[in-house]
């Protein structure tokens, strides 16, 4: 069966020319393998055993590859000459295996041998490299031929890196046979079919391929030496520091090259707080015990629960707590958001992308290779049914096609499983701390998920273990810390270790934080006592109250005493969000317009999305500015590391529900429109993993037909997933929206 590329709907019939969905002009059948059966036989004979190979290297494990590869690889293997190339070659080699022979007996030797080579073809392959040869005790491989990718040099040093982390996990400590030492270089190479005495074989030649030799030879245990080009294609993404002089055969001048120290860390936190933190100690106490206490046997994962008002402190309460128990290295945050309820597994599907550094321009062919390579590096026990089951999640069409007709509760036992062990693995022996904020706007299967993992008691407790070193030990102290807001039901954990609900601040607090944020401007008393009793002892509401007083100063009010006190008591809101909507008020319509612009893409969102509104393009990064420096909106201290994209977010979560609600029904309806039609061109490529985004925006934005496409589109998968709620009501939409139509002539 064919599928339409445009609306991606299947087209039962051979015959039609155009889709019958969305009247798109459809490709001939299997246009692909006509043209390929009607290709001159000259060279692709004496390549075929080599496209064989070449296929044979990813299909046997199962490594995604894309038939438009597939074809240039034909075609590049086919040709009679071989090309000139720019490409990254590895040569990888373990450590002391020839002085071995003398200490091993044969059998033992070639289960090392194997086993290197297992490793590495695994982890080249998972990053679209290629095994050229096995030479020895040394691996030979090529990233960018025969066929080239987006990121050839990256997934190279990737590769690298995921190798030494096989074997440091492997081997500690490391010796003859227990490491790699491993050589980068990229530059041009000869790549293609060679005649050799034993037959025409894929090759790699040149002058690169010497250097990358010359490197690894010069680095030691479990290092990895690149030539500063490699480098200079990657430093965004790794850490490196310059070797001493290098003396390198046929190279005259002393070779300066670099080591390969680590994939470059995330972003710092993401939270500038304005003022230091007050009070608070009893529940600090209460989850710095939980959060430092030592790994348990029994009760693997501990839950905390924490509650209040908006404003209250929650999130800057569990920040204090993570920061000064020093455990933010191996801390998850998760996310919710009022959009994203709509979206099963939306925090979920958010850390998997920034953890696979996902491209938000990758296929569905990278979104693969990157599911592959991530669960190679975090979980080396996962196999092919835990890739199929998260690529299942993602929409690729071939888990899709994979899954059909199994039934919803085994896939999600199987994501489940593995969404545990990713976790899990986070935190290695000392144990993961998951945090997740504002709990009650988390879908359904997210949420059941999490009441999963709370109950879950660790790795059959009575069988010996098998692997004393495996990461998921069941001795780790697992934290699970979830935050809700006051007014929504708590989720069902029972027994959680710490239960927080959070009070507001004490009268001596609340004093000595106002002191802080009013500074040595000094307020007259009155003022400062209007403000501390209107702010309730919710730090938030003072924080925006002091804002909207010093604004109201600057705009020069008559600066005396009791009719000060008179005009800013009349100026002042009754509420926290009261105050929000009149800072939001006295912006001008343009800054108030990307505030509301932004508002549909969630607390937190990349430039590159809020530059897809016409409306606020122009101008765009001045009014960011502006929105930044009085506050509403803030920078976070790192650019994506994937996309070097600028992540903004709003300094609290109300100012975005705010700034949403401020806008007319028409308004709203305008822009998610245009959202979702800029969203549907820039994801084009993976519409199946947006699709309940896309549905989410077209309802909204009033395209009936799309909204009813997409509809339907999402709550098959959701249904297919076991999130029937979200299925039904999604159903439920569009069976309402179709009811709506006119009848069709
Ligand atoms: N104990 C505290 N001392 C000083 N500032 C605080 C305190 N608690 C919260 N804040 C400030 O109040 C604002 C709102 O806090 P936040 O944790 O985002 O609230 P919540 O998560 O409860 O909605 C933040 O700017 C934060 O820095
Ligand atoms: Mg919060």
């Amino acid at each position: 069966m064919r599928e339409c590329s445009q609306c991606l709907s299947d087209v039962p019939d051979e015959s039609c020319a155009a889709c019958p969905s969305c009247g798109a002009p459809l490709a001939p059948p299997d246009q692909a393998a006509t043209q390929a059966a009607n290709q001159p036989d000259g060279g692709l004979e004496s390549a075929t055993a080599e496209l064989r190979r070449f296929r044979r290297q990813f299909e046997e494990r199962a490594i995604a590859l894309s038939e438009s590869a597939l074809r240039r690889a034909e075609r590049a293997l086919s040709s009679a000459e071989t090309q000139l190339r720019r490409a990254t070659i590895m040569l990888v080699d373990l450590c002391g295996f020839s002085r071995m022979g003398t200490q091993m007996n044969p059998e033992e030797l070639s289960q090392l041998a194997a086993r290197f080579y297992k490793i590495c073809s695994d982890c080249i392959l998972s990053r679209g490299g290629f095994v050229v040869k096995f030479i020895g005790d040394a691996v030979l491989s090529v990233f960018g031929a025969p066929v080239a990718f987006d990121r050839d040099t990256e997934n190279a040093v990737y590769a690298a890196i995921d190798i030494r982390e096989r074997f440091r996990q492997l081997y500690d400590p490391p010796g003859p046979g227990r490491a790699v030492s491993i050589g980068l270089a990229t530059g041009e190479v000869r790549s293609g079919v060679i005649e050799t005495p034993a037959g025409k074989t894929y090759d790699i030649i040149g002058d690169t391929v010497n250097l990358a030799a010359r490197l690894q030879g010069q680095a030691g245990e479990n290092q990895i030496f690149v030539c500063a080009r490699t480098r200079e294609a990657t430093e965004r993404q790794f850490d490196s520091a310059p070797t001493a002089p290098l003396k390198l055969k046929n190279i005259s001048d002393a070779y300066i090259a670099y080591r390969i120290l680590d994939e470059k860390p995330a972003p710092a936190p993401r939270r500038v707080f304005e003022s230091s933190f007050f009070g608070r100690e009893k529940e600090l106490e209460a989850l710095r015990s939980l959060l430092v206490r030592a790994p348990e046997s029994n009760a693997p994962v501990q839950t905390a629960i924490i509650s209040g008002e908006a404003g209250l402190g929650k999130s800057r309460l569990v920040h204090e707590a993570i920061q000064r128990s020093g455990v933010g290295d191996r801390t998850i945050r998760w996310e919710a958001s009022p959009a994203g309820a709509e979206i099963l597994l939306h925090p979920v599907m958010e850390w998997l992308r920034r953890e696979m550094r996902l491209a938000p321009d990758a296929g569905a062919d990278d979104v693969e290779l990157a599911i592959r390579a991530h669960l190679g590096r975090v979980t080396p026990r996962a196999d092919d049914t835990d890739a199929q089951t998260l690529e299942y999640v993602f929409g690729t069409p071939r888990a899709l096609q994979t899954f059909r007709g199994v039934p919803p509760e085994r896939i999600q036992r199987n994501l489940f499983a593995i969404l545990r062990e990713l976790i899990l693995a986070h935190g290695g022996s000392k144990g993961v701390v998951l945090i997740v904020d504002d709990v009650q706007w988390l879908d359904a299967l997210t949420l059941k998920f999490l009441e999963a993992f709370a109950a879950w008691t660790g790795p059959a407790a009575t069988a010996p273990a098998e692997t004393p070193s495996a990461a998921a030990a069941p001795s780790a102290a697992t934290t699970l810390i979830l935050i809700f807001r006051t007014g929504a039901e708590p989720p069902a954990i029972s027994k959680p270790a710490v239960s927080l609900n959070l009070q507001p601040l004490s009268e001596s607090e609340r004093q000595a934080l106002l002191g802080q944020l009013v500074g040595t401007n000094a307020l007259p008393a009155s003022v400062r006592d209007l403000i501390l009793s209107r702010g309730a002892g919710n730090p938030f509401f003072l924080e925006e109250l002091t804002r909207l007083i010093r604004r109201a100063l600057i705009e020069q009010l008559a600066p005396d005493g009791e009719s000060l006190k008179e005009q800013i008591a009349s100026l002042l809101p009754v509420s926290l969000v009261d105050v929000i909507q009149s800072r939001i008020d006295r912006l001008d319509l343009r800054t108030r317009q990307v505030l509301q612009c932004a508002s549909l893409l969630g607390v937190e969102f990349a430039f590159r999305l809020i530059q897809l509104f016409d409306v606020v393009r122009e101008g765009l990064d001045d009014q960011l500015q502006t929105l930044r420096a009085l506050r509403y909106l803030d920078e976070l201290a790192a650019p994506d590391p994937t996309t070097r994209d600028i992540l903004y977010y709003f300094v609290h979560g109300l100012y975005r529900d705010v700034a949403y609600a401020t806008m007319l029904d028409e308004q709203k309806r305008a822009l998610h429109l245009a959202l979702a039609q800029k969203l549907e061109t820039a994801f084009a490529d993976r519409l199946r993993e947006y699709q309940e985004l896309l549905a989410y925006h077209y309802a909204h934005g009033g395209d009936a037909r799309k909204a009813i496409y997409y509809l339907i589109k999402a709550a098959d998968h959701q249904a297919g997933l076991g999130g029937e709620s979200h299925a039904l009501k999604n159903y439920g939409k569009a069976l309402e929206l179709l009811r709506a139509q006119p009848p069709s002539p």
